[in-house]
């Protein structure tokens, strides 16, 4: 890899708008146009409005990443951008922005696999002098409005899934009872901070998935269970009952990351740490049951490197160029957006 080589990262796969400029293992600058205020509404993503939200700020956003950083569009080496999963019109916008960009300039393109990318939330945020011997082999959890997997990680590019949720994500879950208990979208925030004043033992709440043999990770039951509860509930909940119901159902919702992390630990006792990312990884209050029950230690993502951004797209572009060199880059820019539920590219990022 030249000196100084400037890769761009470009990152659209739901309702963030993220672009960020990494170079020799910095990230120079990364913004993130947020569209929360315009789903919020809805209670959730709506991937029509999200497509043409992105279609509308990713040009201006590119024009101030250069401003910002003061480099020159000619500067750019390499550009990366989310390829999946995501929502396939969200994803188009940045991908066909990345093919234009790839093909103006005639630099290379590298797609990336974003549940991936979020890993490099966390490894960016690795105090200064960890060397990749401390921290590999290790587990990774990602753990955000679209996934909860699990991975085995040889190096910062090297990702086996060993378990994932069969139904909603957690942070899915953490939406959708916030959603039930009037709370404003995305209800993992707004859960977190009305759960500080709550009691946790008031509500109990049964333990998800203690019967499987796999690690596999469920919460529809969860959220279920929330509904039926509120069935019972005088509704408008006064505000100590909301409190309790948010505190019992956060600490279950981290009881069975918390449990399966150290079941995994068990079976891959070579690992030396376990990196936590996604939005849910910003949750206090999970950091602190993992620091409590985990053997290792845990790593997790500055707050900024928590939420979808593109410095984390633009870190991992890094590590798999900085890896495979030449072999990892597409010549013939004609690669697909995927979904969530479209089987991961072969040989794919
Ligand atoms: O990683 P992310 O920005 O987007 C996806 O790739 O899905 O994660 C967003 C998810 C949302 O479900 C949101 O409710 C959740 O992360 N989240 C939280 C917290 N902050 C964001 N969940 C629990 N506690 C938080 N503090
Ligand atoms: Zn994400």
């Amino acid at each position: 890899m030249k000196e100084n080589f400037l890769i761009i990262g470009i990152e659209t796969s739901c309702d963030e708008t993220a672009l960020a400029l990494i170079q020799n293992g910095k990230i120079l600058v990364s913004l993130v146009s947020s569209q929360v205020k315009d789903h919020a509404r809805f209670g959730g993503v709506i991937p029509e409005i999200a497509a043409r939200k992105h279609l509308e700020v990713i040009s201006h956003l590119y024009n101030d990443l250069l401003l910002q950083a003061g480099v020159k569009e000619s500067d750019i080496d390499l550009i990366t951008v989310t390829q999946g999963p995501g929502l396939v019109g969200a994803l188009l916008v940045g991908n066909v922005f990345a093919k234009g960009l790839a093909a103006n300039l005639g630099v290379p393109l590298l797609p990336v696999n974003h549940v991936h990318a979020h890993v490099h939330g966390a490894l960016l945020s690795l105090e200064d002098g960890k060397k990749s011997e401390d921290i590999f082999p290790c587990l990774s959890l990602v753990v955000s409005g679209g996934h909860t997997n699990l991975f085995y990680m040889k190096s910062s590019i090297h990702f086996e899934l060993v378990s994932q949720s069969l139904d909603d994500a957690c942070g899915e879950c953490f939406d959708k009872v916030g959603k039930m208990l009037g709370l404003p979208y995305p209800g993992g925030p707004i859960i977190e901070k009305t759960a500080r004043k709550g009691d946790p033992t008031k509500f109990p709440m049964p333990k998800m998935m203690t019967k499987t043999k796999t690690l596999d990770f469920s919460y529809s039951g969860l959220k279920t269970h929330v509904y039926y509860l509120l069935q019972g509930e005088k509704t408008p909940l006064n505000e100590e009952t909301l409190a309790n119901i948010c505190a019992a159902f956060q600490d279950n919702a981290f009881e069975q990351l918390v449990r399966r992390l150290k079941q995994a630990c068990k079976l891959f006792p070579e690992v030396k740490s376990v990196l936590i990312a996604g939005g849910v990884a910003a949750n206090l209050r999970f950091r602190e049951l993992l620091s409590e029950h985990l053997k290792v230690p845990a790593v997790f993502p500055d707050l900024r490197y928590c939420s979808d951004n593109a410095a984390m797209v633009a870190a991992y572009g890094e590590a798999i160029y900085k890896a495979r060199g030449e072999a990892s880059l597409k010549q013939d820019l004609g690669f697909e957006s995927y979904s969530r539920y479209h089987e991961l590219p072969k040989g794919g990022f």
